[in-house]
Parts: C-alpha cells; structure tokens; sequence
C-alpha cells in the first residue's frame, strides 16, 4: 500500500490550490482525479476567458446556511493574493463590470498556472483514477489513518481532502462522491439544487414569449425575499436568462414568483406623461418603443392599448401600464437544472466542519474543501475565490 501524508481527491479549482499550498509546505501530496483531464471547470469558465475572482469580495457575496461561516477562510485569502499568482505568472487580464476579472486571452492560462505551480510544489497528480472504496483505522496507524480502494492500487494517507465540487453540469463530470463520503463519515449534507440558472416558462406563456428568444434589455429583478440583482435579461427560447436571472435564481424557491422592473433607470408615470404633453396624438407602441424592443412591447401589451393615443388612454390604463413595466410579475415554471446551473446551492453542511481548516469537526483528519460544501457563491468570480480560499486553508492545515 503506497503511504502519502495528504491524498485530495478532485483536481478541479479547489483541489488544485489545495495540492500546491500544502506542497509548497513539504507535505507529500497526492492529487488524485476520475477524469482524463484536470480544471475542466475552469476551462470552460467565463466563456472560455475565465472570470478567475473579484476585485471586491464580501461575505454577503455567499449563500450558506451559516452566514458567518465563509468570513475566515475569504479574509486569510483575499482576492489580491491570487491576483498575484496570476501577475506573477505574466497572465494579462482586465475587469468587467462590478469588478470581475478576466482572463485577456484563455481560462487555459489558470489551468497551466495551477499545474505549474503544482509542479514546483512537487505535487504528483494522477487522473483517470476510480475511487472504489474509503474506510477510516480506528486508531492512527503507521501507515497512516485513511486506506483508499482505487482503480490505481491501495493508498493510504495522514489528511484526505474531498474537493470532488458539485452536480452542476454532469457532462463535465460531475458526481454526488464528496456527498456520499460526507454520508458515511455521518456528516449532514444540506438537500441541493441547481444555482445560477436559466428559468424555464410554464407551456402557455413559452408559447407567448419564445418570439422574444435573443432579446436583452436591463432590468432590476426581484425576489420574495427581497434580493434585487440589477442587470442584463435575456429571453430565451426556453425562458428567461442573463446575469440577472442567474444571480435570482439562487434565491428562488419553486412556486414564488420574481418581479421584474424593464425599465430600472427611468421613471414611466413621468416619462409618459412627458411624453403625452409633448406628443399627445403618439400612440402607446410608439413610446414605449423608444425605450424597450417593439418586439416585447407587443407581446407584453394588448393590441387595442398599444393603439391608443397618449391622449386617450385612461387614468387606470396608464397606471397599469407603469406597473407592468416597473413591476412584471412572473410564474416561471422551473430552472433549467443540473444540466446548465453554474453551481450546486447546498451540499456538505458547514456546520460539520472547521471555518479555518474545513476539517470535519469529528472526523479528524478529513476535509471538505469547494463547491462540495453548502457554500455557493454570486456570479462574478465568487465561486472561484471560494474554491481558492477554502482550499488554501485547508492545504495550511492538512
Ligand atoms: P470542480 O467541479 O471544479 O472540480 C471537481 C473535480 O472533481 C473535477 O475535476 C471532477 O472531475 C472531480 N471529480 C468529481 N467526481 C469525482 C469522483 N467520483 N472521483 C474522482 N474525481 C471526481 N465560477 C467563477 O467564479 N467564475 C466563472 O467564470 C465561472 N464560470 C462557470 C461556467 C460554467 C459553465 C460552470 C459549470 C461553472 C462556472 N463557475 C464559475 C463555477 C466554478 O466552476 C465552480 O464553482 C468551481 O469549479 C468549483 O470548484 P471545485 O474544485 O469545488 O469543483
């Protein structure tokens, strides 16, 4: 049986920075992976430029039963140090709006980066690796506490770092393995679902609203619980999407309904009336045509209102006019799911684990590093920064 002091099982965002910072520390490290290429993720990520972290990152950016839980492990590894790494690795980048930063050229220069860096620290990564079985001695034993079944030969190991990530976007590989270790160490996974995902219509209004497929328009989306995200719509020929609808959906229950305002930077009663003191015979189509596509003005709209002179329309039209511009009210039937999500809410609970090593609280040695954990981040680079944070911290403690 081959002995390493910490075997990480995922090569993915979280266990790649694990791997080199417990490396850099002279543990021997074994980063194992089932797939046939490593950070696949990452790869893909930010539309093949990577949006590898965020210039302002703040708890509240995080969704996790244990509000507090994410504040450690984002202070002792902020954004700038892994903007460093990237700098120092001669990776040209720029930011985006709301201080996301992009690779200039390709996410495949963060992969190279952790792989190199990997390599300094003397990491050995294995891929193609099945894990077949897990158990835990009862006492430390000198072979070490953890034995690992693997398609590649027996291991055992000192620390065993789980950072096998979530169940969004299972053609890319992704498996419930961190879920069930969690299970069989009797540690408490939060119920998942799908995050940062496109919405699915109901059949009646995708019937009405799929003519509109390749619209943008900004918008302020809000919901039930009085989350606001102010960004880009997009419809879709399933329903809605876009950086707003992603960042809602990780705040929607099924059956609630979002709130939709089309026109955020602008006041309709007023611009109307504007508009009705100096056009008077303008009909409706025409003005609210200035200022969202005649596409979706038609479908939002009744034909006979549309019509209508501003001079004509009654006190009560206008005012329902203005509120479904401000506040469009939606029953989406659903989201997209696993399939497209960008993240997984839910999974290992944080309450079973260290905030400064993601170790299990009774489990000694294990850990959880990642998306694996119930800790799910906005869209921007957030969810990178959580995987390079938690697994710094653990790859100090491991
Ligand atoms: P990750 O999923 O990266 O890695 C898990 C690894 O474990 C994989 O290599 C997998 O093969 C391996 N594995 C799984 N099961 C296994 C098993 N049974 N045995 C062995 N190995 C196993 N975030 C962000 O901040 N900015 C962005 O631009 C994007 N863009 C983006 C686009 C798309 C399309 C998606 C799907 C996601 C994003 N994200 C993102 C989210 C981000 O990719 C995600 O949060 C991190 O990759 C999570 O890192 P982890 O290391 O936890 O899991």
């Amino acid at each position: 049986m081959k002995h390493h002091d910490v075997i990480i099982i995922g090569a993915g965002a979280a266990g790649l920075m694990c791997a080199l910072t417990a490396g850099y520390r002279g543990r021997d490290v074994l980063l194992l992976d089932n797939a046939k290429q490593l950070g696949r993720k990452i790869l893909i990520s930010g539309g093949g430029r990577s949006n590898f972290t965020n210039l302002k990152v703040e708890p509240s950016n995080f969704i996790c039963g244990n509000a507090h839980f994410v504040k450690s492990a984002l202070a002792r590894y902020p954004s700038q140090q892994f903007i460093e790494m990237v700098e120092r690795h001669g990776i040209e980048y720029h930011e985006r709006d709301h201080g996301q930063l992009f690779c200039n050229d390709s996410a495949k220069e963060i992969v190279t980066m952790l792989t190199t860096e990997c390599d300094w620290a003397g990491v050995n990564i294995k891929l193609r690796t099945e894990i077949l079985g897990i158990t835990k001695a009862e006492t430390k034993t000198e072979a070490g506490q953890f034995m690992l079944t693997t398609s590649a030969g027996d291991l055992s190991c000192d620390s065993l770092v789980i950072a096998t990530g979530g169940l969004s976007m299972p053609k890319l590989g992704a498996t419930p393995f961190g879920y069930h270790v969690a299970e069989q160490f009797g540690l408490k996974v939060l119920p998942t679902h799908a995050g940062l995902v496109p919405f699915t219509w109901h059949s009646d209004d995708k019937i009405r609203f799929e003519p509109l497929s390749g619209i943008a328009v900004p918008s302020r989306i809000s919901a039930k619980d009085g989350t606001q995200f102010s960004e880009a719509l997009l419809f879709t020929h399933r329903g809605l999407s876009g950086p707003a609808i992603l960042q809602i959906s990780n705040y929607w229950k099924a059956g609630e309904t979002i709130e939709i305002d089309l026109l955020p930077n602008m006041d309709a009663a007023a611009a109307i009336e504007g508009q009705q003191l100096a056009h008077p015979k303008q009909s409706l189509r025409n003005t609210l045509s200035h200022w969202l596509p005649k596409r979706l003005v038609e479908v939002l709209f009744d034909e006979v209102l549309l019509n209508k002179a501003l001079n004509q329309l009654l006190h009560a039209e206008r005012a329902a006019v203005v509120a479904n511009l401000h506040r469009w009210t939606v029953l989406m039937n659903g989201t997209e799911g696993y399939r497209t999500a960008e993240v997984t809410l839910g999974g290992v609970d944080t309450n079973e684990l260290s905030s400064k090593t993601m170790e299990a609280c009774k489990v000694s040695g294990l850990f959880f590093i990642g998306e694996v954990m119930d800790v799910s981040g906005w869209l921007g680079g957030f969810n990178f920064q959580w995987a390079w944070a938690s697994g710094v911290a653990a790859g100090q403690a491991v």
